[in-house]
């Protein structure tokens, strides 16, 4: 019968699912069963009992002990047994085990953010790897969002001021759609995003060089996006404006006099070792605060801020 299954659900690819499947499965199969079963007593009852004659009278009956107790027993014994069945599957999948990968997940209109555990972050496209327990802590910044991955069996209201979460082990590589279910205004439908279940070798790829996005997009529109995502925008104007932190327009090229009284050129190497390196030197004038962005920043995103500030004259 999976042919009947695989007609009302997309194919299950996360370590849970089959438990949803099995429990809904037996309801569909149950309600089935007595469709047919009270549909077949109705029409025996409607045919061996119908009026035959105009002056027939129906006998007298108030009740029948047996009858009720067998049509209450059985049904509560059932309905029980849907009970644990579901509430065995609940805890398990509400339970994350200890060593998941913790992603975070914000949802806003109208799009998915997701934060790895080494402060990567992606739009509307999550990789996890295969076999591994993945844990989301999800917050919403606007109204109330709902997270719903159909193949993964998990759906979770995403909530504005308190974190809910979700985990799964991912079973199948390959995609996973993820939907919004819970309309928060017009973009709602197109709050889409995209699991990618990677191998562990994908994976590892993804966290070393990033995703598609990092990869390919042009060095300079990279460098930007860096800039404004990694915190360089709090201190590092682009305006000339003093900030706790030397202004990044116009200092390409020139020197600048470090708090040992000698002079650096502003060159990749000098961006390089200020992002990586950052109390090596520090300009004049300035205190020795930036914290070290070592293993933080990818080599691609390192040249593409190179690239961002060099754009900036
Ligand atoms: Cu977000 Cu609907």
């Amino acid at each position: 019968m999976n042919w009947f299954r695989d007609y009302l659900l997309p194919r299950g690819a996360a370590s849970h699912a089959g438990e949803v499947d099995g429990l809904f499965m037996f309801i569909i199969y149950l309600t089935i069963f007595f469709f047919f079963f009270n549909g077949g007593l109705i029409f025996y009852a409607v045919r061996r009992w119908r009026r035959r004659s105009a002056g027939e009278t129906t006998p007298h009956i108030t009740h029948d002990t047996r009858l009720e107790l067998v049509w209450s027993v059985i049904p509560l014994m059932v309905v029980m047994l849907i009970f644990f069945w579901g509430f065995k599957g609940y805890v398990k999948a509400w339970v994350p085990p200890n060593d998941s990968i913790e992603i975070v997940v914000t949802g806003k209109k109208w799009v998915w953010q997701f934060e790895y555990p080494d402060g990567t972050r992606t739009l509307n496209d999550l990789h996890v790897p295969v076999n591994k327990p993945v844990k989301l802590v999800m917050h919403s910044e606007d109204v109330i969002h709902s997270f719903f991955v159909p193949g993964f069996r998990l759906k979770r209201d995403v909530i504005p001021g308190r974190y809910t979460e979700l985990w799964f082990t991912a079973t199948q590589p390959g995609k996973q759609q993820v939907f919004c279910t819970e309309y928060c205004g017009k973009g709602h439908s197109d709050m889409l995003a995209t699991i990618y279940v990677d191998t562990p070798e994908q994976y590892e790829v993804f966290l070393r060089e990033g995703d598609e996005q990092v990869r390919k997009m042009p060095l300079k529109e990279l460098g930007k996006l860096v800039y404004e995502n990694k915190g360089c925008a709090t201190c590092h104007s682009i305006d000339g404006t003093r900030g706790q932190g030397p202004s990044f327009k116009g200092i390409w090229g020139h020197t600048v006099k470090g708090a040992d009284g000698k002079d650096y050129e502003v060159e990749a190497n000098y961006i390089r070792q200020s992002i990586l390196s950052p109390q090596a030197v520090v300009v004049q004038g300035f205190e020795p605060i930036m914290p070290t962005f070592q293993g933080l920043l990818r080599e691609r995103e390192i040249q593409g801020v190179i690239e961002y500030i060099k754009s900036l004259q």
